[in-house]
């Protein structure tokens, strides 16, 4: 009966996902732990922190490098995981996944290797307003570098960008077009496939920022038709250090490397050095090996679990935590869009988020204050920062109520 009463889906058991993440059985200031905060960082279950173990404990070497057994083993686990991520984003092949530190270092890579030697002064590339920083500011670098001209398409006051809007941008000097699937300050989801298929129809190559997506949602690029997908491992119940870049391998291929050394040379001389294969030539360096076995136990636990089930449970906690929080006297809710995935930002009056975050952890629950490294999306909405709950499948009902009466009690402290 207690399922029934913390999830709203009855077919999804959550209390059995919730003990397979030990950090939810903490108890914080007396309280169990009411973990909010999954758009900054998901929590790891049993599965994920033991595959990292037991690589750390028993396999451990550098990859790509040993003939011998240890080294053999890290290369296999390393591989096999990249093989899971061509499956989960259903990529062509595994010439098409570059792992990185993140989707910061993803967004990065291409506007380095693939913007910067094509663009020349004149040339547009487009985001949205409601972008992160980090598919802001390398874009910014870049304009810099060449002479290029950052075009913003607009966004209206329920924190949602209009296709029209973004189409009426494009045009014969746009070369690039990058926005999020997925706003990680409003929660808006963005109708990717729709948006890719007008810039593909007028040769604009495309980047989809997945970070806030791939929890929450299948992602098949293929079907969305996108040039490039960036996510990071750490929102998506796996270690922080690693992520993806999903790149089109005709495009991948034409690029140059972005960074020299280790994995990414064939041969090196003084007068000529010759570059690897992909996906090596992207990934210099030794890279992230626990992580990406890390992210490789996160798919496979991913793939075992009632996936329909997981989003339809999330869905069920917005909508709860949306009606909720709306009942909440002086208190608006930032970024109302039609299509929403699992999290709610909102500022009350007369209440600073940041002393809200810390009454609200007083009590055992941790929510996100500040400005969400969106800082355009904070001036468009006149706020200086907004608390922002965030949900997984792992979140219940009654998280979500406490939350709500933790906000009252803030209230009557400050108002
Ligand atoms: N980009 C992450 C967030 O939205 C850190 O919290």
């Amino acid at each position: 009966m207690k399922n029934i009463a913390l999830s709203i889906e009855p077919q999804f058991d959550v209390m059995a996902v919730r003990r397979d993440f030990p950090v939810l059985a903490r108890m914080l200031r007396g309280q169990p732990l009411a973990y909010l905060d999954n758009g900054a960082s998901a929590q790891r279950p049993n599965a994920v922190i033991e595959a990292v173990n037991d690589y750390e404990r028993h396999h451990h070497a550098n990859i790509h490098r040993g003939v011998h057994t240890l080294s053999q083993e890290a290369t296999q686990l390393y591989e096999s995981a990249r093989d899971r991520l061509v499956r989960f984003v259903n990529a062509k092949s595994r010439h098409e996944i570059i792992f990185v530190r993140g989707t910061t270092e993803a967004i990065n890579l291409v506007a380095q290797a693939y913007a910067r030697p094509r663009l020349t002064s004149g040339d547009e590339i487009l985001i949205t307003y409601l972008e992160h920083h980090a598919n802001i500011v390398p874009w910014q670098l870049v304009c810099e570098q060449t002479g290029a001209k950052l075009v913003v398409a607009p966004m209206n006051e329920h924190g949602e960008v209009s296709v029209e809007a973004l189409e009426s941008l494009m045009n014969e000097r746009t070369k690039l077009l990058a926005f999020a699937h997925v706003s990680n300050a409003l929660g808006t989801v963005l109708p990717v496939k729709r948006v890719v298929a007008l810039a593909k129809a007028r040769g604009i190559a495309t980047l989809v920022d997945g970070a806030q997506a791939v929890p929450h949602m299948p992602v098949d690029v293929q079907d969305l038709g996108c040039d490039f997908y960036a996510f990071s491992g750490h929102k998506m119940f796996a270690p922080t250090g690693i992520g993806v870049l999903y790149g089109r391998e005709a495009l991948l291929e034409r690029m140059p490397p972005w960074q020299g050394g280790g994995d990414m040379i064939l041969s090196v001389s003084f007068a000529k050095t010759t570059y690897n294969s992909l996906p090596y030539k992207f990934e210099a360096g030794t890279p992230n090996i626990s992580g990406a076995i890390g992210l490789g136990a996160a798919i496979d636990y991913l793939d075992a679990m009632d996936l329909a089930g997981a989003h339809a449970h999330e869905h069920a906690l917005l909508r709860h935590a949306t009606a909720t929080l709306s009942r909440i006297a002086d208190l608006r809710i930032v970024g109302t869009a039609q299509d929403k995935a699992s999290l709610v930002s909102f500022v009350v009056k007369g209440v600073h988020p940041h002393d809200l975050g810390t009454i609200l952890d007083e009590q055992g629950i941790a929510i996100r204050t500040g400005h969400h490294c969106a800082m355009p999306v904070m001036d468009f909405f006149k706020v200086a920062a907004t608390a922002r709950a965030s949900f997984a499948f792992y979140n219940t009902v009654e998280e979500i109520d406490r939350l709500a009466a933790a906000i009252e009690r803030a209230r009557s402290i400050f108002v």
